[in-house]
């Protein structure tokens, strides 16, 4: 993702927030407990549902991103730190954090196999990770819409996957599903897991 991207994303993303991500957002972290890590933060739109916990890094390859963040984490009532990194290598030891929070990430990852394995190792055993994610759907035309016009998306959209099987993969590096929301026509899943199945 890179300059353009960060400028707009907020204004883009608007209607959207506004018409019911937010809500989604406000429930799904209402969840986020303890020491938080959120992976690929953006321009921070997560921060202010932060209320619960006790404190939260948050990180994202895009400088621009972050440098976009930083505002939003002093109206916030939690400490809100944010750095540069890579979901795929994240520079935190075995079991750190109580929970693992990704929105809209995982389609964007270039490598969510290692992002996830990441995530499984710095969350501790009894940690569970939060994910707000749009997903490729089961209907066989919408599906394949959907991988039709994932080529031209990702160029357009920062690398984002229209047609990624984020659940599929979440199972795969080895977390417990343990709820499964869908909204929007199972377009999108919020999903929460447990890290030790
Ligand atoms: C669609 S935005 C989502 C931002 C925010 N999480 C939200 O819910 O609005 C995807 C974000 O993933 C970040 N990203 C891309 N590659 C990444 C990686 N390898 N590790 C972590 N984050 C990554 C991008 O920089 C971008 O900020």
């Amino acid at each position: 993702m890179g300059r353009w991207c960060a400028a707009f994303y907020d204004t883009v993303m608007a209607p959207v927030e506004r018409g019911g991500f937010q809500a989604i957002r406000k429930q799904l972290l209402r969840h986020a407990r303890g020491k938080v890590l959120e992976i690929g933060s953006g321009t921070g739109v997560n921060f202010p549902y932060y209320t619960e916990a006790e404190r939260v890094i948050a990180l994202d390859p895009t400088p621009a991103m972050v440098e976009r963040s930083l505002p939003r984490t002093t109206q916030v009532a939690v400490p809100i730190e944010v750095i540069v990194a890579n979901a795929e290598a994240l520079p935190f030891p075995d079991h750190t954090f109580d929970t693992v929070v990704g929105t809209l990430v995982c389609c964007t990852i270039p490598d969510p196999c290692q992002a996830l394995y990441e995530m499984r190792r710095i969350c501790k055993p009894a940690g569970k990770v939060l994910f707000f994610e749009h997903v490729r759907v089961h209907h066989p035309l919408v599906g394949r819409l959907q991988d039709w016009l994932t080529p031209l998306w990702k160029r357009m959209a920062g690398g984002c996957h229209l047609n990624r099987n984020t659940l599929a993969l979440i199972k795969q590096a080895g977390f417990e599903v343990t709820c499964i929301e869908p909204h929007y026509q199972e377009l999108f899943l919020v999903i929460e897991a447990k890290a030790a199945g």
